[in-house]
């Protein structure tokens, strides 16, 4: 995570529930000291860690997070909001164990700002997609996908705004799903 953490919110808030039951989540790591989903998920009671990137090549950055995860004994890892793109050597550390989501119905609109090319596109339809992470930018499998519908009126903020709602859902059932094949 490396920003708001609604995502990593409604992951965390599902996992207490035990809306996904037989889970927990390990630790919470942003590369951005100043996420404001580190204290939401400190409020939670979920461990964080800052690993920051500080000039290092991505390998090295990406090789200090798969180290704390494997001590941790993780076994899924949740991207939600990282903003950086995965090393190889990560991807292959945790192999179909790694997911991600995207605010676009992939393969539609991968990159960022997915909801304004939605707009610019022209699309009635979009919504969100929860993948398994391969080398490629929003490109593995596809574990589950929401839509949403783009309203003649709708802004890149309005529209956002309804997709996330959607992700909060989608995220929650891909993980409970994988949970529950595992
Ligand atoms: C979400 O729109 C997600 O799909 C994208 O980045 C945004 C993160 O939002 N990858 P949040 O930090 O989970 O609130």
């Amino acid at each position: 995570m490396s920003g708001r953490g609604s995502n990593m919110t409604a992951l965390v808030d599902a996992v207490q529930s035990g809306e996904i039951p037989a889970s927990e989540v390990v630790v919470v790591i942003s590369d951005n000291a100043e996420a404001a989903g580190l204290e939401k998920a400190r409020a939670r009671g979920v461990e964080t860690l800052v690993i920051k990137r500080r000039g290092r090549s991505r390998e090295e950055h990406d090789a200090d997070i798969a180290d704390e995860l494997q001590k941790l004994g993780v076994e899924l890892v949740c991207l939600a909001g990282y903003m950086r793109i995965l090393s190889p050597e990560f991807i292959a550390a945790f192999p179909n164990r790694i997911i991600n989501i995207h605010p676009s119905l992939l393969p539609d609109f991968k990159g960022i700002d997915a909801q304004r090319q939605a707009l610019e596109a022209g699309v009635r339809t979009t919504g969100c997609t929860v993948h398994y992470v391969d080398e490629h930018l929003d490109n593995g499998d596809i574990i589950l996908q929401r839509e949403v519908e783009v309203l003649p009126d709708d802004d890149a903020e309005s529209l956002s705004g309804r997709i996330l709602k959607q992700e909060h859902i989608a995220y929650v059932e891909a993980v409970r799903k994988i949970v529950a094949d595992s």
